[in-house]
């Protein structure tokens, strides 16, 4: 089974499905109450609606902008010096956030640029970046709306700075997976199982 951007480049693949498809799957197996999964990875974010049996309802996506993806976050915590995995426990160190009022990545890199340069705490910044990645993801939260419970999944649910801001825009909390890369592989395999049917 192949999956993802890349599928059609699988020779050997013998069926292949949407990575939509996939994360929605792959959470109902985990969390069979998700009626909503929440994917921010390294390239894109996709907000996912799914019926009681796992199966994609409606969706929604963004693959034309870095803003509001993990990559948004790789781009800063370069600029700031601070490992990935550290962007969460640090944020969550903030008593207060410095707004980011750039959406744009680019303009966003450098007034982080000028925020190091002013000496501005970085835990105070990184919740900043967190605040603006959580709130490009949620304006397709709101459009497509949520029903029942939310999974995140994608490398971005690694990082609780983010989870919890979700969560309190949310008003509810989400579930996460230890391994939330893997869920939409997960979902590969289970689709695999049935015999190739999502
Ligand atoms: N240990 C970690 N702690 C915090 N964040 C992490 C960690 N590992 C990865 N990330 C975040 O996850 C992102 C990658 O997510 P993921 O692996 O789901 O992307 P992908 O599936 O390869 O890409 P896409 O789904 O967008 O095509 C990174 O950009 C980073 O922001
Ligand atoms: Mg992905």
């Amino acid at each position: 089974m192949a999956t993802g951007y890349g599928r059609v480049s699988v020779p050997f693949a013998d069926k292949r499905i949407t990575e939509i498809s996939c994360h929605a799957l792959g959470a109902h197996h985990l969390f069979p109450d998700t009626g909503t999964v929440i994917d921010i990875g390294g390239q894109d974010s996709k907000v996912i609606r799914l019926d009681k049996h796992g199966k994609v309802v409606d969706f929604s996506m963004n693959d034309k902008c870095a803003a509001g993806t993990g990559r948004f976050l790789e781009v800063m915590a370069e600029r700031l010096g601070v490992a990935l995995d550290q962007l969460g426990s640090l944020s969550q160190q903030a008593e207060r956030e410095i707004e980011i009022s750039s959406v744009c990545t680019v303009f966003a890199e450098s007034e982080v640029v000028s925020l190091i340069a002013r000496n501005q705490p970085k835990a105070e910044i990184i919740r900043g970046l967190h605040k603006a990645i959580v709130g490009r993801v949620w304006s397709m939260v709101k459009a497509l709306g949520v029903s029942g419970a939310v999974t995140m999944s994608g490398g971005v649910a690694k990082n609780q700075g983010v989870v919890r801001l979700m969560e309190a825009k949310l008003g509810q909390a989400v579930h996460i997976h230890s391994e939330p890369q893997i869920i939409g592989a997960l979902g590969a395999a289970l689709a695999a199982l049935r015999g190739g049917k999502a």
